[in-house]
């Protein structure tokens, strides 16, 4: 049973995971409520889950399929199929079977955008189409990898060749291709115009009817291309040949070839362009046919020819027999006067049909003119009447074209075969002559509508009843649904020994005269009371009417059909006489003798009947057939006379109830629409279910029940039977297939994403041992380092410690290092911390032992590159001030209290300028360079008052000045000391040597730059030795002989007085400490 074998398809899905990313077990499916709804195309709507309502919405006419009509009436029936049949809507489901109305005018509905729209497309989600349909039974081959055939059934001129050429159009057009794919398919293609010239002819039901049965494999690899085909022929009506009812043409070979045949052609096969001229080709009295180009068919099928691989040289065999069969035709025998047809051997046709056949003129006209009757060791020629002769001469063409036609099949089918011994996977296409009644009914339509039945039999085997029967034998429960079976039919058509074929066979056989009309007389006898079965002699009265004597008349399936007798023994045995045979078999035609040599090897054996052929060529068709997954298609002709637009109710009324449509679709609506194998069905859908995926480990039953309960199917939806699972409604399984389809996108994502994780797990994995590898190298090399580095270490540490510990001995190799360190280390030191100025003599890093005598005299060194730093530094006045500084400090330091403070005071060059020396005095001592003057306080020697003077020293002596006048003159020769306190006071005694009374003695005085006058003093006199820093008091000479004294003392204010005692007392204040 094929997957989509459901009788709708609303194109929703009810899951809710389509609009989450959750996998299907992770949000249970919860129909048919209402839900948010995502169609295969996207978008979503909150539609409400009516499949009628659904396929309203995209199919605005009439009910897309039968099964949601509301009632099951034929009337309802019909109006649903008329309201389609009036927009164009020409297909209808019944589940998947597909009603097609032939609407007689061309639809644009087979182009390539509507191929596309169907292509991969569930089967009931666009309108219903023949390419849903082919595509479906495509798609179920595929992921089932099993069988299907398409059984197109219906009356002539229904459609169902047009049907069969869709179908494998379509297939043509989506299956994938490649150049090789590409001529199998061109040969599939074109085998249709070649078989259809050479089996198709018109008839009064329709212009192009299929005068043979067509059963065709389509083979596809597992990829789904299509690599070979096949083709089994059926029945070809051969007596069409040689004659045709009026308003019914010849096989279209004829007709091409003299229309479009090239004239050079024509003439190589002695042919005119005129149809008129052939007798086989005036009897229907139709020669031209409007809807017909014979001429632009011949370029089809010479076309074709080629595709399909038949050489120039066969092609022009092949013609040579189609002209051959019209020449035959015209072969006319005249009577002589015994009544025996006579022929003569240079009768042009006669000639032609030898040249044209390769056989020898003379035997052909003796094999049309007697029999060769074999009488024990002599053969004795029987002359034919001329009746007997056209019949002989007929049988002739019958068999060659026949013989033809079969080779043709056998050529198309060595050039699709496929010999890849790969498995492959076919679609069959069962094109067969529908259902045929004629004013006048013959063996033909007999045969025809025997096939029909057992096609019919196999329809109600393959559904009705393999229905009911796989309901009863799955426990499922069933109300009969009542139809008609055929096989009393059947039986009576096929049943050995008492069915009429075999009382044909029979008579076929039997010695004797045996006639059409003694064969209706046996049949008459055998079926006297069945119930399909009347004849002239068994009717009653009012039926007897309708039949003639020589008629019969069976109660089909599909309806009565009146056949007539006459012809039926002949066209059973359909035999040549044997001189024929033998002359066929020298033929230099090579297809000719192809043909005869295959089939008739074994002349001896009477070759089995026609009918018996056929019927046993059904049997293996059946078998075929029954092997594999079944499609139907139906075809309804809509009216008689093959006009667009016109829906003859009745007529269709009858189609519809002889093909047993409502029996159908009653089954169809009474029972389940999809039943699937549990295993089948586990296996499809156990990714929905997270207990049953990956594996279900007990019964698939179970597994099933597990799985459905788990996407929540109502206990209605769905039955539970023996092996299978019965669902309900297609809208249950389609919406399991839609969340199917989501979710193998999300589990091919899964394991994607598991795959490119576990990938990548392993590159990281990888990755990570090879940077383990590199770290654990590297860390040995470290480690190796450091360990090497700590032995160094230890070795420096000891060496250092021993360094230590010997530090204070001679370099020995056990300190060298230790001591070379120290050196090193306080160099460095020493280096960063060196006195700055020369006057620091306390920073100085004190040395390691080793070092003390470098250090001192890097010390100095220091000291000295410093001094000399500073002195080449220092200025000429500076040097001079220094040294004056020099000499005071020499003088003072230690002695006197004030002098520390006077210390940073420079000395002065001189501390009143020459301008402000009196001119007069300048004048006197102008011989006498100025070296220092300076202002001062005298004290008086008679009462110690105190004058303001200045004092200037030359080179020669020092002059007291009072303005004008130098008060003093004291010759340096005559300075024998200069005295001052030790305290802070600035009284300066300059002691004079005095012989004379007159003289002024000892001069006191006060200047604030003491030390600075004392120190020139001394240098400028020479009298360094003769400063004296007194303690307490100064004795002085104030005149020769007179003596006084100074005493000193401190004080809290400084003050200078004389005392009572005469003595000048200077009182001075305590020098700050530094
Ligand atoms: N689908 C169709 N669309 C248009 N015309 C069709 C269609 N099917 C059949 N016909 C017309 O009906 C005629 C008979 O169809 P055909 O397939 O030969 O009938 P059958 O094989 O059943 O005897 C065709 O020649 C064509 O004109
Ligand atoms: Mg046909």
């Amino acid at each position: 049973m094929p997957l989509c074998e459901v009788s709708t398809k609303v194109p929703l899905v009810t899951s809710p995971v389509c609009c989450c990313n959750k996998l299907p077990w992770e949000a249970p499916l919860l129909w048919p409520q209402p839900s948010t709804i995502c169609c295969s195309r996207g978008t979503s709507t909150e539609v409400e889950m009516d499949m009628e309502g659904a396929l309203n919405a995209r199919d605005q006419v009439g009910i897309q399929d039968f099964v949601l009509l509301d009632e099951t009436s034929e009337a309802a029936f019909l109006n649903n199929l008329k309201k389609r049949f009036s927009k164009d809507l020409i297909y209808t489901y019944i589940g998947t079977l597909l009603v097609s109305v032939n609407p007689f005018k061309e639809l644009d509905i087979y182009n390539k955008k509507q191929m596309d729209l169907y292509m991969g497309v569930n089967f009931f989600e666009l309108p219903p189409h023949i390419y849903a349909l082919a595509d479906n039974a495509y798609h179920t081959m595929l992921s089932e990898f099993n069988n299907h055939f398409i059984l197109i059934s219906g009356e002539s001129g229904a459609g169902k060749t047009e049907a069969s050429k869709k179908i494998l159009q379509y297939y043509a057009v989506s299956c994938p291709s490649t150049a090789l794919l590409n001529t199998v398919r061109d040969k599939m293609l074109m085998s249709n115009p070649v078989l259809e010239a050479f089996g198709n002819a018109k008839t009064l039901k329709n212009d192009n009817s299929s005068r043979f049965g067509k059963y065709m494999d389509i083979q596809f690899d597992s990829e789904g291309d299509a690599v070979g085909g096949h083709i089994l022929n059926y029945l070809l009506e051969k007596s069409r040949v040689v004659h045709q009812n009026h308003g019914e043409r010849n096989f279209h070979i004829f007709y091409q070839l003299l229309e479009g045949g090239e004239e050079d052609l024509l003439h190589q096969l002695g042919l005119e362009r005129d149809c008129q001229h052939y007798s086989y080709l005036t009897q229907g009295e139709c020669p031209v046919v409007p809807s017909i180009n014979d001429k632009n068919d011949w370029k089809t099928v010479k076309n074709a020819l080629q595709v399909i691989d038949i050489d120039a040289i066969n092609t022009n065999h092949l013609f040579g027999i189609v002209a051959s069969v019209l020449h035959l035709g015209n072969v006319k025998f005249e009577p002589d006067g015994k009544g025996h047809a006579t022929l003569n051997n240079k009768n042009a046709e006669l000639r032609w049909v030898s040249n044209l056949l390769g056989i020898d003129a003379h035997s052909l006209q003796e094999g049309l003119t007697y029999r060769k009757i074999e009488a024990k060791t002599d053969q004795v020629l029987s002359p034919f009447t001329v009746d007997h002769a056209v019949f002989v001469r007929d049988a002739l063409a019958k068999a060659i074209y026949g013989h033809t036609f079969t080779w043709l099949v056998n050529r198309i089918n060595e050039s699709m075969e496929n010999t890849d011994p790969l498995r492959k996977t076919v679609i069959g296409l069962l094109d067969i002559y529908g259902f045929e009644v004629f004013n006048i009914n013959s063996f033909e339509q007999f045969c025809i509508n025997y096939c029909n039945e057992k096609l019919q039999q196999l329809f109600i085997q393959l559904t009705l009843k393999a229905e009911q029967e796989e309901y009863q034998a799955e426990d499922i429960e069933w109300e009969p649904v009542q139809f008609f079976n055929n096989k009393i039919i059947c039986d009576l058509v096929e049943e050995r020994h008492r069915g009429i074929i075999s009382v044909l066979d029979e008579e076929c056989l039997r010695p004797g005269e045996a006639t059409d009309l003694t064969f209706l007389e046996r049949l008459e006898e055998k079926m006297g009371n069945h119930p399909h079965f009347v004849s002239h002699k068994l009717a009653d009265k009012k039926t007897r009417r309708t039949l003639e004597r020589g008629d019969f008349r069976l109660l089909h399936y599909a309806g009565e059909v009146t056949y007539c007798v006459v012809g039926f023994l002949d066209k059973n045995n359909d035999l040549l006489y044997q001189n024929i045979k033998d002359l066929i078999w020298q033929s230099k035609n090579s297809i000719v003798r192809q043909c005869f040599t295959s089939t008739d090897t074994d002349s001896k054996r009477r070759p089995e009947t026609v009918a018996t052929q056929f019927k046993s060529s059904l049997l293996k068709l059946t078998e075929i057939l029954v092997a594999k997954d079944a499609w139907y298609i139906r075809c309804l002709k809509s009216n008689e006379s093959r006009k667009s637009g016109q829906f003859d109710e009745a007529l269709i009324r009858h189609q519809i109830k002889y093909l047993g449509l409502m029996q159908h679709l009653r089954v169809r609506r009474a029972g389940f629409a999809y039943r699937r194998k549990y295993d089948v069905f586990l296996q499809r859908y156990k990714a929905l279910c997270p207990a049953t995926w990956p594996h279900w480990r007990g019964e698939p039953a179970d597994g099933v029940l597990v799985l459905v309960q788990h996407l929540g199917y109502f206990p209605n939806e769905y039955k539970m039977g023996r092996t299978k699972i019965f669902i309900r409604h297609p809208r249950t399984l389609y919406a399991t297939e839609d969340a199917f389809e989501k979710c193998k996108h999300q589990l091919a994502t899964r394991l994607q994403a598991k795959y490119k994780g576990y990938r990548a797990k392993g590159e990281f994995r990888k990755q990570k041992e090879a940077a383990t590898k590199i770290e654990t190298c590297w860390r040995g090399v470290q480690a190796r380092k450091e360990r090497d580095k700590r032995a160094w270490a230890v070795k420096v540490i000891k060496q250092f410690i021993k360094g230590y510990m010997t530090r204070g001995q001679a370099k020995v190799t056990d300190n060298s290092e230790y001591l070379a360190f120290v050196r090193q280390n306080y160099l460095n030191r020493l280096k960063e911390n060196l006195p700055k100025t020369v006057l620091d003599k306390t920073t100085w890093l004190s040395p390691p032992q080793v070092l003390v005598e470098t250090s001192e005299i890097l010390r100095k060194l220091h000291y000295r590159l410093m001094v000399r730093k500073y002195v080449r530094g220092i200025t000429p006045q500076r040097k001079t001030q220094l040294q004056m500084k020099f000499i005071a400090s020499s003088m003072f330091k230690g002695k006197k209290e004030s002098y520390p403070q006077s210390v940073a005071q420079s000395f002065a060059e001189t501390r009143i300028s020459e301008r402000d020396i009196n001119a007069r005095v300048l004048q006197m001592i102008r011989n006498e360079h100025i070296k220092y003057s300076v202002p001062m306080i005298k004290y008086d020697r008679n009462g110690f008052k105190t004058r303001p003077r200045q004092l200037i020293f030359t080179q020669a002596a020092a002059y007291m000045v009072e303005d004008t006048r130098i008060k003093q003159r004291i010759l340096y020769t005559a300075l024998k000391g200069i005295s001052v306190s030790n305290l802070t006071d600035s009284i300066i005694v300059l002691h004079v040597a005095c012989e004379d009374p007159k003289e002024k003695g000892d001069l006191v005085m006060q200047c604030n730059h003491l030390f600075e006058l004392v120190t020139k003093l001394s240098i400028i006199a020479n009298k360094q030795n003769v400063v004296r820093v007194a303690q307490g008091s100064i004795k002085m000479e104030i005149q020769a002989g007179r003596e006084s004294v100074i005493e000193f003392s401190t004080g809290p204010e400084p003050n200078v007085y004389k005392a009572k005692n005469g003595h000048l007392m200077v009182v001075a204040t305590r020098a700050r400490p530094r």
